[in-house]
Formats: structure tokens, sequence, C-alpha cells
């Protein structure tokens, strides 16, 4: 690739639009695990198709040039990138705050040594559960959670600031006492319980995964006692799943409002489950300018803002809190991207998701059906 090639580009500004504030990278979709909620899409990108460390470099000088503050390195598993220091470096020189998002799963813990030594600031180690049993059993790899402990070790050798993502559903749910107490042990400054989301593989999975609303209440509890008893030594960030709530969560703070995510093979996405959306076209930043992406293409404003909402959302007084919810959450249970996302109890289709909740939490699945690149 020549060097005209490798240089950043930019489109002009619109004033009133401020750029966003992270961009996360999904350096590919390779991972060792297979969890049944994975963020990923069904059809997963092939090694083949991933941009290379010259497209992912300008792509990193494009972001720094547009006013983006923080990277997340995500996948898959970024720590299976060959180049994956070097990615970190350039992000580093480039003034970006760094972040990686790992399961700690598949690579050499010399790897873990480089990008530290590269620059990363912040790290993010998944869990699946606190006991071996259900963790390896959830993320379909035998010895996840052993090796994940090691990798909590070398995080804290290496003085590298952490956060611990623990994603849950009905399965392990049970156990917030004892993530936040994992986290403490791991040395973690922060934990992120966020509950399974419900698209892609988290959809097919809804009725093994939906926890019952007496869980999600006692859960509910449980953060709010480990918060008393934290304060001040880590901070306890939850989001527990909305089907059961009042009002939808204000999914990425808004569409185009925030965060920019690029896929393995350079698509760039208002969300990392934009693709589920029909009629969406993507640009690609093998073609586009990232900020071209962001301030005129078609998909980063079809939900931007206000003007889009239908009722009840149009003339109700949370549109700026939580922008209707989410889109993808929308398109999967209301079929319409542009409907109110039916977890809002203003939505006529409210009591329907309810009682879809209640069916999924009843029906005593437990029979995965894991990630993989044979989609489903
Ligand atoms: Fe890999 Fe599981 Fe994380 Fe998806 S959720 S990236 S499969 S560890
Ligand atoms: Fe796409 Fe919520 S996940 S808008």
């Amino acid at each position: 690739m020549s060097d005209v090639e490798t240089l950043p580009r930019a489109a002009p500004a619109r004033p009133e639009l401020p750029p966003p504030m992270g961009l996360l990278a999904e350096l590919t979709h390779r991972c060792s695990l297979r969890c049944p909620y994975c963020s990923n899409p069904l059809e997963l990108d092939r090694r083949s198709s991933e941009l290379s460390t010259a497209e992912w470099k300008r792509l990193i000088d494009e972001a720094a040039v547009l006013g983006v503050l923080h990277i997340y390195f995500s996948g898959g598993e970024p720590m299976l990138r060959r180049d994956i220091a070097e990615l970190v470096a350039h992000a580093h020189d480039a003034g970006l705050y760094t972040n990686m998002i790992t399961s700690g799963v598949g690579f050499q813990p010399a790897v873990l040594d480089a990008v530290a030594e590269a620059g990363l600031d912040h790290i993010q180690l998944s869990v699946q559960a606190v006991d071996a049993q259900t963790c390896d059993r959830v993320a379909g790899y035998d010895g996840a959670l052993q090796r994940k402990h090691a990798v909590a070790v070398d995080i804290a050798r290496l003085g590298l600031r952490l956060t611990v993502n623990a994603v849950v559903h009905r399965e392990n749910v049970d156990q917030i006492n004892a993530f936040v107490q994992l986290a403490e042990d791991w040395g973690a400054a922060r934990i992120e319980i966020a509950h399974v989301q419900y698209y892609g593989w988290g959809l097919v999975n809804r009725a093994r995964l939906m926890p019952t609303r007496q869980q999600v209440e006692a859960a509910m509890a449980d953060v709010e006692e480990a918060r008393a008893h934290t304060a001040g030594r880590l901070v306890i960030d939850c989001v527990l799943p909305d089907y059961y709530a009042r009002y939808p969560k204000a999914c990425m703070g808004g569409w185009g409002a925030r965060l920019m995510n690029v896929t393995p093979s350079g698509r760039v996405l208002p969300c990392h489950a934009a693709e589920t959306i029909p009629g969406l076209v993507f640009d690609n930043v093998r073609d586009v300018s990232l900020s071209e992406i962001w301030y005129q293409s078609a998909s980063f404003n079809a939900f931007r803002g206000t003007d889009w909402m239908k009722e009840p959302c149009r003339s109700c007084a949370r549109k700026e809190l939580d922008f209707g919810g989410c889109r993808c959450q929308a398109m999967a249970l209301a079929g319409d991207a542009s409907a109110t996302d039916p977890a809002c109890s203003l939505s006529p289709l409210h009591q329907e998701v309810v009682a879809l909740a209640e069916t999924d939490a009843a029906s005593g699945r437990s029979d995965f059906i894991y990630r993989g690149y044979q989609g489903v």
C-alpha cells in the first residue's frame, strides 16, 4: 500500500454535531470462545476479509483527526491479531486512550506484556461465571476460567487498570455478589455487570438465557448492597434486562451520538447490531473516510436526534433521555426500527413482550446454540 493510501482522510464537519467520543475497533471475529450471546453477527467475517495493519493504522489516524478520544480494541478476541501491539502503540502515539476488551483466552502471556509495553491504558476482562463448571460451559471452552485467573494475575503484575466484564443471564444472574468479590480479588477498579442483549446470537438463545422477574429484582437488590459495601474501592456499573422494566435503556446514548463501530472487514456501524436492520447501507472505511461516514452517511443519520420518532415517543417527555430505546430491539420485537422500543411500558406491544420474557424464563431450556462460523 502506498503512502498516499495510508494518509488519513477528512470530510467537512457539521458544526452542530460533535465528533464521536469512542471508536469500537472489532479487529477480528476469530475467538477461542463460543458464548451463546456473543454480540458479533450470526454471519461472522472471515480472517481473509480483515482490514490489514496499514488499513487499521490509517483508520486510527482518521479517528484522531476526527476528534475521537477513546479506542476500544475488541473482537472476537483482539489479542489474536499478530499486529495487536503495533496497533496499540499506533493509537497511543495518535493520542487516543486505549482500551482492550478481551476474553483472556487463546493468546500467550507475552502478548499481554507487549500490549502493556505499547502503552495500553486499560483492559476489560470478561468472565462468564465465577465457578469453572458454569464459566466453561457458557464459554464453550474447557479451562476458560482457569486461564482467565492466570491473565488477571498478569494484568495485576503489569499494573494495567482493569474492568471486569460480567455478562449475566438466567444461569449466572444469581452470582452478583460472587462476581463483585471476584472483581475485588482480581484488583479491578470497576465491574460492568451487563445483561445479555437479545439481538443476533442472544436472540437465537433467548429462551435459554432470559431470567425470571424475581431473579432480576434480587439481582438489583444485590447490586445496591454491593455498591454500598464496596464504595470508594470498586465502581459497579449495571445494566439489567429492560424487558421487565418501565422504560428502555438509552441504547448507545442515542443513535449516531457517541460511538462508531468498525467491523473486522471495515464496515462502519452506529452499533454492533445495526446490520440486523434491513434497508440500511453501511459504508466501508476502504471506500469512504470515517469523517464522511460520521457526518454524512445515511446510516448514521437514519435515527439521529428525534425527528424520525413516531408516537408515543414523538410527544413523550423522555424522548431526549432514552431516545426511544434501542432501534435494534424495536426491529427485533416490533419489526420496525423506527417504532418505540417495545421494552417501554408506553409501547402498545409492551405487554406482549413481558409475556414473551416470562414464557422464555419459564422454559427451563439450557441447550445453548453456540456461536460459530457455521451461522444458524
Ligand atoms: Fe468471544 Fe464470548 Fe466475548 Fe463473543 S462474548 S467475543 S465469543 S468471549
Ligand atoms: Fe442497535 Fe441498540 S443495539 S440501537
